[in-house]
């Protein structure tokens, strides 16, 4: 598909943009341009088309703002060693939001139809994609239910799909540090046959009384347990978690496996493939509270860190709950673990073009 253009008339000045890539923080400023696309269930995709980034029109009854009927991909591009522009695995986001549009019963956007809408937006807004290692190029592409109709007794017949772009540097303040998460026993993110793992808006609306809460206790971030028991450790509010038992070549790096109730997330899959080629041994896993915190005072786990496309790999310091705090490692004002650090080199450095990208997992934009 070509995309038609329409250029933003008036694009930030050359000092905004260099001002904004300086310190870009996260999510807080945005490129010139967005994509959209909308799909209707007689027509189909209609043309991708390239706007000015900005406000979009949407009926007062439009089925998104009543029924949050949403769904959204979270991923970066990448400037690499030679100039050029590329994304992490962006057929994976692709797939992973095919998923949530079944789920949330919405129209499929093809890979190809994806991929092109990144390369239309990173093509006119290359200028916006920072340099490495640090920072990225956040892409969030998002589909909106669009009928308008209070009734609800079937999903939306239209819906837009959108990209929009989002320089980006660390996700949680003040760089890359050991972070505190909160465990939330009092609320539960997702139970089984529901929508934890699919990448919907609602996912994340229900829990912003947790990160309130996790943040009244001077946490960075929620740890969400599972639904039954509010034991078994599943993710976090923006990535999933890794433990790593023992030091050295010999570490063990588990993850909690996907119970159908957590984020399959693309970091956290690409990172059980790194882990065994820096020799570690990675696998999926059953983690309970308890293991977390006495494994933590044996010195059986040496670090635990959260993976995920904002977040990178994040090593956690410590955590608190109802029931008081234990630290991991050298705890919040250390600086992480060797494990963490290496994942996250050598992560970050297939993403920048710094390691040889031996699974194809980079695609230039
Ligand atoms: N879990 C949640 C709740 C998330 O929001 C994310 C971020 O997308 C992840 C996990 C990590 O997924 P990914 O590595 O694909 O970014
Ligand atoms: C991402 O890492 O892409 C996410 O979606 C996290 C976001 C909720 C901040």
């Amino acid at each position: 598909m070509t995309f038609s253009v329409a250029r933003n008339p008036q694009p930030a000045s050359d000092a905004d943009r260099e001002a904004v890539l300086a310190a870009p923080g996260f999510g807080k400023h945005f490129t010139d341009h967005m994509v959209r696309i909308d799909w209707t269930v007689d027509g189909g995709w209609d043309e991708g088309r390239v706007l000015p980034y900005g406000p979009i029109s949407l009926e007062p009854a439009s089925a998104v703002l009543h029924y949050g009927q949403e769904i959204f991909e979270g991923l970066k591009a990448y400037r690499q060693v030679d100039g050029s522009v590329a994304a992490f695995r962006p057929e994976a986001n692709a797939e992973r939001m095919q998923r949530s549009a079944r789920r949330m019963a919405m129209a499929e956007l093809p890979t190809e139809l994806f991929v092109e809408s990144l390369r239309a937006l990173v093509g006119i807004d290359e200028q916006w994609v920072p340099q490495p290692v640090d920072q990225s190029l956040y892409l969030r592409p998002f589909m909106i239910a669009t009928q308008d109709g209070l009734g609800v007794n079937a999903p939306s017949s239209s819906f837009a799909y959108l990209l929009i772009a989002s320089p980006a540097g660390d996700y949680f303040s003040g760089g890359v540090r050991p972070v505190t998460v909160w465990l939330s026993t009092e609320y539960t993110r997702a139970a089984p046959g529901g929508t934890g793992e699919v990448k919907c808006g609602g996912n994340y609306a229900a829990s912003f009384a947790a990160t309130a809460e996790a943040a009244a206790h001077g946490c960075d971030q929620v740890v969400w347990l599972d639904a039954f028991e509010h034991r078994w450790v599943e993710e976090m509010g923006s990535n999933n978690l890794g433990f790593v038992f023992g030091s050295g070549p010999g570490a063990r790096i588990v993850t909690p496996a996907l119970t159908g109730t957590l984020l399959p997330g693309i970091t956290r899959t690409s990172l059980l493939e790194v882990a065994t080629e820096l020799g570690y041994t990675a696998e999926e896993g059953k983690i309970s509270v308890e293991e977390w915190r006495d494994g933590c005072a044996s010195g059986a786990i040496t670090e635990v860190f959260g993976c995920g496309t904002a977040a990178v790999v994040t090593p956690i310091g410590a955590v608190r709950s109802a029931d008081g705090e234990f630290t991991i490692g050298d705890g919040p004002a250390g600086a992480g673990g060797p494990v963490t650090a290496a994942l996250r080199e050598r992560l970050v450095g297939i993403q920048t073009g710094r390691v040889e990208d031996t699974h194809g997992w980079m695609t230039r934009l």
